[in-house]
């Protein structure tokens, strides 16, 4: 195996990771949990659906959840391109790989493009949103965990090594990887656009299905907070993993799961990476067990995600073996 490199120039200009849309079965719930508890801003809302955005946000949305009577599955992730030209290099580029690429209108957005990924996973990419006013210094409007906005996506996928050629492919950049130990095996790849850490990440399993969504918060105290508004509205088991340090990327983090399942990221601190001549941070998987504080993660968060609408699970082209906390438990107890 080798390590995939970023296309330059890329195909077409993908900015950032820009929304999420999931699907929920009671909109009241989640916008307790969203909304009341976590601190997200309303910017439009009917009893179908939730268009939320964090604190620093100009545009509309990036999180949009949808009331379903099915099942509470992740319908779409969303990236960002610079122009509308971006769009129509795409289509075109999506076309030629074979993937079916198709137009489609999304509110509050402008001119979207269809398509799924090269694992199944589906996408769609705007140019334009409607806006809204940044609240970042109305404070009267801060409360929960202040998201600010969001940052990345977490994937998984049943073959790490094809997502991260694909993505490489549209320009994505490799910041850090974890690789089976003395291999290029790639189990994790944190892949960016936007010039820090993560726009988007693929970790092995079953898949493709949507691990979480990550949203940034202003500091470490925001993260303590949020833990302490959900025990207070009653949301403390749906504390899943942390509060806690990453190796990838250092950032302090906590993982929540909504009423529905569905697992945000609630995290702070990342660096800058844009130079050209910085290359990927590798991690050995021997580093789950050697953390350098902290517990591994449950064995529920390796493991239970949520699945993409109507897209079918494919077992991974390698099984993992998590390093999870029951097994720490077992296997590192004194
Ligand atoms: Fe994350």
């Amino acid at each position: 195996m080798t390590i995939p490199r970023a296309a330059y120039p890329a195909p077409f200009n993908t900015t950032r990771s820009s929304h999420v849309v999931l699907r929920v079965k009671d909109i009241a719930a989640s916008r307790a949990f969203y909304v009341d508890a976590m601190g997200f801003i309303v910017s439009d809302e009917d009893k179908n659906a939730l268009y939320l955005r964090g604190i620093e946000e100009a545009c509309h949305h990036s999180l949009v959840l949808k009331k379903t009577t099915g099942s509470p599955v992740c319908e779409r992730i969303g990236m960002r391109v610079y122009t509308e030209e971006d769009l129509e290099k795409a289509k075109h580029y999506f076309e030629r790989a074979g993937l079916q690429a198709k137009w489609a209108e999304s509110p509050f957005q402008g001119k979207t493009l269809h398509v799924s990924d090269i694992i199944g996973a589906p996408l769609e990419f705007c140019a334009t949103m409607d806006t809204k006013p940044r609240l970042v210094v109305q404070f009267k409007h801060h409360h929960g965990a202040c998201p600010q906005r969001i940052d990345h996506f977490q994937i998984i996928s049943p073959d790490v090594q094809r997502a991260c050629e694909f993505y490489s492919g549209l320009g994505f950049r490799l910041s850090e990887y974890i690789a089976v130990d003395d291999t290029d095996e790639l189990l994790f790849v944190f892949l960016q656009r936007k010039g820090n850490p993560h726009d988007i990440v693929f970790a092995n399993g079953p898949g493709p299905r949507l691990h979480h969504a990550a949203f940034s918060v202003p500091d470490a105290s925001h993260i303590l907070q949020a833990c302490d508004i959900a025990g207070a509205f009653g949301y403390g088991n749906r504390l899943e993993f942390g509060p806690g340090r990453h190796g990838p990327a250092h950032a302090l983090f906590v993982y929540f799961r909504d009423p529905d399942g569905h697992r945000i990221e609630l995290f702070t601190t990342h660096y800058q990476m844009m130079d050209i001549e910085n290359e990927p941070v590798r991690w050995d998987l021997s580093y789950m067990r050697n953390r350098p504080w902290g517990f591994p993660a449950r064995k529920s968060w390796f493991e239970e995600a949520s699945r993409f609408l109507d897209v079918e699970l494919r077992e991974p082209v390698k099984k993992s073996h998590p390093m999870t906390l029951e097994r720490f438990l077992v296997e590192e107890r004194p």
